[in-house]
């Protein structure tokens, strides 16, 4: 069969990577994709949001399966547009459709489906601008620091940690009536602080039956140490030491049964991924959030520890029939260390030659951020490469990746020394 995977990242690079082992899948074709997607299949220069140029490349190539990677295009109904679509109807996507994807789409629409289903998540209030005293009066009562929530999709930074109360008034202020982050934050959320460790839980899911795919725990911070910016994430671990099969069992009893029959019993079809990122307070899971996707850089460490066929496992997905379907994880641990662009993730260098990436050893390199001119692949985005380990042991993976990533070299490549060694 022929397969489309929508995206350009690195974790679009390791669904390709996946995918293309597969002798279910002839052809592979990745739009926009990047330098490095090419090695897996045939890139297609269409950008992700725009659905006729996806159409005309389906009926073309004759698609028989689209894999949606990132959030945009499904918030904004692809699922749906090939529904809707005489031609396009037949061809299952893999992803949410526009209402189900508003568990990512819509933070609100989030923290009332966790309460109406009763998944453990922390205390909040929504607030507009017509409810702007109502939101002073909030702030105080839910202790410090107190975490503010953009309601819409802000790219990754439409959250806030405010140390004090008065910060949180101004940041308020400026969120609802000085429209900081645009429309996402015309209505936002107020949270409580939880304390504990991350970590993101991945379920795959055709509706009515589901797999929980392996954990893994991201590195937001452009800094070592946990420190400065928040980034798309820096690197990656799995599976998560501390995510035991016990405290598995507890997140499929408290979270992910309820959210999969929260959404059958609002009549909500979903076909896709479940990204579900929690925070582990005292080995209790509380929702932090929902995305309607895949992670990135978690995929990169989660999709080379699962040894079945990727394909016949997005079959099931697509046919109703996940529950048939083998799911094989490997005992090995996978790391992943992102190289960013220098200035990275303020204003960063672009377009610097890439070299040493033959001089890798034991690590996968997913390309993310890279663009191929003539003979030279160049560094084009914020985070450039993930490289990939995966090893008997979380000490091996983690040394490797981070050995091979010093071995590439471009103008302002930086990164962090220190994924994953808080957990040894
Ligand atoms: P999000 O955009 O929802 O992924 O939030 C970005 C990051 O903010 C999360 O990955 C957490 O590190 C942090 N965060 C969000 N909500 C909370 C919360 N209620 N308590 C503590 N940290 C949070
Ligand atoms: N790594 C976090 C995300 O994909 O949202």
């Amino acid at each position: 069969m022929n397969i489309l995977i929508l995206g350009s990242g690195g974790r679009e690079s390791a669904f390709a990577w996946k995918l293309a082992q597969s002798p279910k899948c002839s052809k592979l074709f990745i739009a926009p994709g990047n330098a490095g997607t090419g090695q897996y299949g045939t890139n297609v220069n269409i950008a992700v949001n725009d659905f006729e140029g996806i159409k005309q490349c389906v009926l073309a190539n004759s698609i028989d399966l689209v894999l949606v990677g990132p959030e945009e295009p499904l918030v904004r109904g692809i699922h749906d547009f090939f529904l809707t679509d005489e031609q396009l109807k037949n061809v299952p996507v893999i992803g949410p459709q526009a209402e189900g994807a508003q568990l990512e789409g819509s933070k609100d629409f989030s923290k009332q489906f966790m309460e109406r289903h009763n998944i453990p998540a922390a205390t909040s209030k929504t607030f507009t601008r017509d409810t702007l005293q109502e939101g002073f009066d909030y702030l105080p009562t839910i202790g410090l620091p107190i975490v503010l929530k953009a309601d819409g999709l802000a790219a990754g930074k439409g959250v806030l940690i405010c140390l004090t109360v008065q910060e949180a008034q101004q940041e308020l202020i400026e969120m609802l009536t000085q429209a900081k982050f645009g429309d996402a934050g015309s209505k936002v959320v107020v949270e409580q602080f939880l304390q504990g460790i991350e970590l993101s839980v991945f379920v795959l899911t055709d509706g009515n039956n589901y797999k929980i795919l392996p954990s893994a725990k991201d590195y937001k911070r452009i800094g070592e140490g946990d420190t400065g910016l928040n980034t798309g994430g820096m690197g990656s671990v799995s599976p998560v030491p501390f995510a035991d099969a016990e405290f598995i069992k507890k997140v499929e009893d408290r979270v992910i049964i309820p959210t999969i029959e929260g959404l059958k019993q609002e009549g909500i079809p979903y076909k896709g991924f479940i990204f579900i990122g929690l925070m582990n307070c005292h080995g209790d899971p509380y929702m932090i959030e929902y995305n309607c996707r895949m992670g990135d850089p978690e995929t990169e460490s989660v999709l080379p520890r699962i040894e079945s066929d990727f394909v016949e496992l997005l079959l099931g997905v697509a046919e109703g029939n996940l529950n048939e379907k083998e799911l094989i994880i490997s005992n090995k641990v996978a790391a992943t260390v992102v190289c960013v662009a220098g200035g990275y993730p303020g204003e960063y260098l672009k377009n610097k030659a890439i070299s040493g990436m033959e001089n890798v050893r034991g690590s996968h390199v997913f390309q993310a951020g890279t663009t191929q001119q003539g003979e030279d692949i160049l560094a084009t985005g914020g985070r450039v490469l993930a490289i990939t380990s995966l090893q008997d042991n979380m000490f091996d993976a983690l040394q490797q990746a981070t050995a091979d990533a010093s071995r590439i070299y471009y103008d302002g490549c930086y990164f962090r020394k220190d994924i994953g060694f808080d957990l040894i």
